[in-house]
């Protein structure tokens, strides 16, 4: 399974693209820039100890993957899906972004679609598989890849093979996910970004995560 991470040059991509060379999956560091794409993944590659991952220029990462995973902020989402439709039909796209106000990270401002994935879905059409996942896990706590993680993903998305297909990837990095069906509901998971932000800030710390409970065992 090769999975690129578009924009896997900030803050949330490269403790995803750690984690998934670890687990054994090959991974691309995606970058509008592809200079910045091979720099991190060299970066990344001394930090493992091993040539394991790779960076590409966005579209030749999107290409080159089976999964495609975004993690640019909010403001880049349409340019960059734009950037890659072509390369990303027929596949799975894992949305990873969160519409914060930009003016106040402890809010967010919902696209006219409902969310940000619902957006990608329109953008890309019914060929891509859209999945909303990892919104609510901080980029602190994965980039330490010797931390464990005790918080919830929740993931949504259709069809329901491609929603289980990304649980799998998820599963493979020791992250509880919470299964909550379409995609109609991120609207409802990208919103909880925000709230954890806003309990960073009071609380001073990085790692706020969410715990759903009560659920019977998978
Ligand atoms: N950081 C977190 O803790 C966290 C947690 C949960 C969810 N998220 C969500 O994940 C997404 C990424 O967050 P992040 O903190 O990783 O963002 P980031 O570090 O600010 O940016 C990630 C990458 O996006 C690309 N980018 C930046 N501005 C761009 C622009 N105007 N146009 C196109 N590409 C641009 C850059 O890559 P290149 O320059 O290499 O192209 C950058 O390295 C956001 O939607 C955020 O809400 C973040």
């Amino acid at each position: 399974m090769k999975i690129a991470i578009l924009g896997g040059t900030g803050e949330q991509g490269p403790g995803l693209a750690l984690r998934w060379a670890l687990a054994g999956e090959e991974v691309i560091i995606g970058s509008r820039q592809k200079e910045k794409g091979e720099r991190v993944a060299a970066e990344l590659n001394q930090e493992l100890g091993r040539p394991l991952l790779v960076g590409m220029d966005n579209p030749s990462a999107a290409a080159a993957a089976d999964i495609v995973v975004l993690t640019v902020p909010y403001s880049a989402h349409v340019p960059t899906l734009e950037s890659v439709k072509d390369q990303l039909q027929g596949k799975i796209f894992v949305d990873v972004s969160v519409p914060l106000d930009p003016d106040n990270a402890r809010r967010v401002v919902m696209p006219s679609a409902g969310s940000a994935s619902q957006e990608a879905q329109e953008i890309l059409g019914e060929q891509v598989s859209v999945v909303c996942a990892l919104q609510n896990i901080s980029a602190h706590l994965l980039r330490d890849v010797t931390a464990e993680i005790d918080c919830d993903v929740l993931v949504c998305g259709s069809p329901k093979e491609a929603r289980m297909r990304v649980i799998e990837l998820i599963d493979k990095l020791n992250i509880n996910t919470v299964d909550v069906g379409p995609l109609e509901a991120a609207s409802l998971i990208e919103p909880i970004t925000a709230l954890l932000i806003r309990l960073n800030i009071r609380n001073k710390v990085h790692s706020a995560g969410i715990r759903i409970t009560g659920l019977p065992s998978a």
